[in-house]
């Protein structure tokens, strides 16, 4: 009915899509330089596009109960307007100012990445959007590069000031497996999830965002930490340093062991994973989420409640919140098998106890 070529008289020249992604560990260290293990999910992203002969942009989104909304513009003439349409617009400013030709388009977005759920559905569209330009346009952009830019749009153009891994994983990751990145030197690695676990993803219906606020005030709080402690980035540090941290005021000095330990239980997943260690994986979930709750302070209440319901599934081996926090979604390691049957009694339980609407994203 909204296809493109209902939309716009004619068939588009491409269609693309890219993932947004269930983190699994490594939460707020990539703007410290450490490590992340995203994986994509199933939901995705779709872009169709056909380019025109002058500079015009005419881009469409389709909500999923068929709403339609435009945004039309002239290239070189971006200008911020604080909804969907500045991950559009950020998208063709940044790419110009790269150096890269472009001319007009007409699009069609469409997504089944929730927004608001802390999945990345902002990075799964700069990402689509990206992967059609390269197309429509013959451009020379690799993934990583789409990823950077998809990272600038955000800081320069959006004004949400996050790291890479949202990005790097849309661009770069494979279904099913998780994306193993060191953020300081943007090398990866793809590590297979052990086939006892399901991931199980519940999105708390409590919507998130990393648009000013909480988000950057964290972030600050990290320069801050290594500004006070002579170093660039908190990577610089390892559980060994823990005892340096001691001369930090209080909130810098628990933000601080968040990065630090959230590092370090990074590098035991991969680990763990490798040798199909369900329980450790576990184990290393609910430690991830006791920092973030008490040393980061990037949970909520519901998100709490959440994560509670599910460890004490006898069928999960752990659960922690996943994404930037203030809300989202969480994310458990079920037994092969179990997780639609988990989720389900424990979404019922949280709505009763929560009021809340939950989501369910994984499995399918
Ligand atoms: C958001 C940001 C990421 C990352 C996470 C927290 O998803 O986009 O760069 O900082 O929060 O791990």
């Amino acid at each position: 009915m909204n296809d493109f070529t209902t939309l716009y008289g004619r068939p588009p020249l491409v269609t693309v899509s890219a993932p947004g992604r269930v983190n699994l560990i490594g939460e707020h260290t990539d703007y410290n330089g450490g490590f992340v293990l995203p994986v994509p999910l199933p939901q995705m992203t779709t872009v169709d596009l056909t380019p025109r002969q002058d500079d015009r942009v005419i881009v469409q989104t389709v909500a999923r109960d068929g709403t339609v909304q435009q945004c039309e513009y002239r290239l070189a003439e971006e200008t911020r307007q604080g909804d969907w349409s500045d991950y559009v617009q950020g998208v063709t400013s940044l790419v110009r100012a790269s150096g890269y030709r472009l001319q007009g388009f007409e699009a069609r977005i469409e997504s089944s990445v929730p927004m608001g759920s802390g999945l990345s559905s902002s990075a799964a569209l700069e990402v689509a959007l990206l992967r059609a330009l390269r197309e429509g346009f013959g451009l020379e952009l690799d993934d990583l590069t789409i990823a950077k830019l998809g990272q600038q749009v955000e800081n320069q153009f959006v004004g949400a000031n996050v790291g890479i891994m949202d990005q790097v994983a849309s661009s770069i990751g494979k279904p099913d497996m998780a994306l193993f990145l060191d953020t300081r030197d943007l090398t990866w690695r793809h590590i297979p999830i052990p086939a006892a676990i399901e991931l199980t993803v519940i999105h708390s219906g409590v919507t998130h965002s990393n648009v000013g606020g909480h988000y950057s005030q964290r972030r600050a709080q990290c320069t801050e930490a290594c500004q006070r402690l002579g170093i660039s980035e908190l990577r610089e540090l390892t559980a060994a340093d823990l005892h340096r941290i001691d001369s930090l005021p209080d909130p810098l000095n628990r933000r601080a062991r968040h990065v630090i330990t959230e590092n370090d239980r990074v590098l035991a997943m991969v680990a763990a994973m490798e040798r199909n260690d369900a329980p450790t994986m576990g184990r290393l979930c609910h430690e991830s989420h006791r920092s973030m709750r008490d040393d980061f302070e990037t949970t909520v209440p519901e998100v709490d409640l959440l994560v509670d319901l599910l460890r004490f599934e006898p069928s999960v081996f752990g659960a922690r919140m996943t994404g930037g926090g203030f809300g989202g979604s969480v994310v458990a390691l079920a037994e092969r098998g179990r997780g639609h049957l988990v989720a389900k009694k424990v979404m019922r339980r949280y709505a009763e106890q929560s009021g809340r609407q939950p989501v369910l994203i994984l499995p399918q």
